[in-house]
């Protein structure tokens, strides 16, 4: 199967949705925590220092060390602002209670684990891990240096992101391999995020021999490596390291947990992770593709809000230390709808922090463009407008009211109608296969996600709330924005406006039993 063949046969259409006879089996739900049982479990020590720097600053590039005390309290805070539990919702009917994470996931499900590898760290044994966030704890898989060939690199912190696609599968089907892509990209910004905040850089890398990095990393064979991040020292870097041991390998390994009694088989989503894995590095360092396209529209974009004081003025940030927005963000049920607006310069702080670069072997050439359905914005006709980010113009492609068109392309979830501004992300497959083959399919989801997770923390800095929409009607969305093939596919959608409370919502307690 190659990419297009997955992409083609896992798209929504009115035909699709009625011939499929897909129901929940809620006895057979994955786990959506994964444990290596049986090795040694490392405490993170709790309610680490918050991340003071604004959210807006630090998706906009500003990094700023916070000194830690130890290594396990720096680890604590960059996994507690990345990959912990950070909320939990009850259901009043039943009293069943589920933990919602700092990443957002399709359907709650959480298809991604953390695995990282530390060296030099001090006071905590080099070794590889596993982040267990039932508990906000580090599974000890392995002690000492275990020459981690794959990344090549003398990083302190080696992050390894998995994907468990049967978790995802088990609701969304064959479609789900999509999910589980943007849900890494998702991942790897809040991650990458994170760590920016404590005054650390990060890269990922996303071209590597699959087989290998599995089998070094001895993962579980429901696990499939997707990418590696390394947090890396800066000038004013906050890792506490100290000179890596040299001593031998001590392999604890663990025993993963059963996720479910029976394990389905999708075949298509074998075969597209097949298609996209890489078997040789013969041809070496990866490919660069072809620069993105450029272009202009007829609406230049106020500046956007990113400093203290123009939040000032704009009264438009009431939440804004990094720590504080990243454990808040939420995705919205619904919007209110109505007439209440968002401002052109919300807007234009929304889309700049989309145009930050991204740190990663495959995104020397971004992939993904943005259309958007303006729904309620002040200064800003309603319409579909395409968005160019090198100039900040947004080009008008459809004037009139779009509340119907957005839900409706949305799979007709109301949230879309109801919001603010909708996107459409346009990713060039295309272009990313020729130059990365079928593996340029994971880069475009990845950047989809990142692009996503900017989104979700911009606006929860500005007040708003927001929500990830993976269900589309794909060719329709197309058709609607007159999309030519060489302009490319639609790969997510995004919805951005004033959330709708959600009673069942409780704030993060102490109580970490999921
Ligand atoms: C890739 C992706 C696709 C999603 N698709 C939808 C969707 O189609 N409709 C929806 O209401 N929510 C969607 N969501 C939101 C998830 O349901 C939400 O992230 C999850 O329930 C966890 O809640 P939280 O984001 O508040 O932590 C999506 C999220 C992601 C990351």
């Amino acid at each position: 199967m190659t990419w297009r063949e997955y992409h083609e046969s896992t798209k929504h259409s009115g035909e699709s949705l009625r011939r499929s006879s897909h129901v929940l089996d809620w006895v057979n739900m994955p786990d959506p925590f994964r444990h290596y049982e049986g090795v040694p479990v490392l405490d993170l020590p709790a309610d680490p220092p918050v991340p003071q720097t604004p959210a807006l600053e630090v998706l906009n590039g500003v990094s700023s060390a916070i000194p830690a005390e130890d290594s396990s309290t720096f680890l604590s805070q960059l996994l507690y602002y990345s990959a912990a539990i950070s909320a939990s919702k009850r259901v009043a009917s039943t009293g069943f209670q589920y933990a919602l994470r700092v990443n957002p996931s399709s359907g709650n499900l959480h298809p991604t684990e953390f695995h990282f590898h530390t060296r030099g760290l001090k006071e905590w044994p080099d070794g590889l891990y596993h982040y267990r966030p039932s508990a906000h704890m580090a599974e000890q898989r392995a002690l000492g240096d275990l020459g981690m060939k794959s990344t090549d690199s003398s990083a302190p912190i080696v992050f390894l992101l998995t994907s468990i696609a049967w978790r995802e599968a088990w609701k969304y089907g064959e479609r789900a391999y999509r999910y589980c892509l943007h849900d890494i990209g998702h991942a790897w910004q809040a991650l990458a995020l994170a760590a920016r905040a404590m005054g650390c850089e990060s890269f990922a890398a996303g071209h590597f021999l699959d087989d290998d990095v599995a089998r070094l990393w001895r993962l579980h064979e429901d696990e499939w490596p997707m990418l590696l991040v390394e947090i890396r020292r800066n000038a004013g870097s906050s890792i506490p390291v100290r000179e890596a041991s040299t001593c031998e390998t001590v392999w604890y390994g663990g025993h993963a947990n059963q996720l479910s009694t029976e394990t389905i088989a999708y075949p298509r989503i074998e075969a597209i992770h097949a298609a996209t894995k890489i078997s040789n590095l013969a041809c070496g360092a990866i490919s660069l593709a072809e620069p993105t396209p450029t272009g202009s529209g007829e609406i230049k974009l106020p500046p956007a809000a990113s400093s203290r004081r123009d939040r000032e003025d704009t009264h438009a940030c009431p939440a804004t230390a990094f720590g504080e927005v990243v454990r808040k963000r939420r995705s919205a049920l619904d919007f209110l709808g109505g007439t209440q607006t968002i401002s052109l310069t919300q807007l234009s702080t929304i889309l700049a922090v989309t145009t930050q670069p991204f740190v990663a072997d495959f995104a020397a050439a971004r992939f993904v463009d943005l259309y958007l359905y303006a729904l309620r914005i002040d200064g800003l006709g309603p319409g579909v407008y395409r968005f160019w980010p090198e100039r900040a113009e947004l080009e008008r492609l459809r004037s009139g009211d779009q509340r119907v068109a957005a839900a409706g392309l949305s799979l007709g979830q109301d949230l879309a109608g109801n919001a603010c501004v909708t996107f459409s992300m346009i990713g060039d497959l295309e272009r990313a296969a020729r130059a990365h083959g079928d593996r340029g399919y994971r880069y475009v989801h990845f950047e989809a996600g990142a692009i996503g997770h900017r989104l979700y923390l911009a606006a929860e800095a500005l007040g708003l709330g927001a929500t990830g929409i993976g269900a589309f009607y794909d060719e329709q969305v197309h058709s609607y924005l007159d999309l030519a093939p060489e302009q490319g596919q639609v790969v997510y959608h995004f919805a951005i406006g004033f959330p709708v409370p959600d009673s069942r919502l409780q704030a993060y307690s102490r109580w970490w039993g999921f």
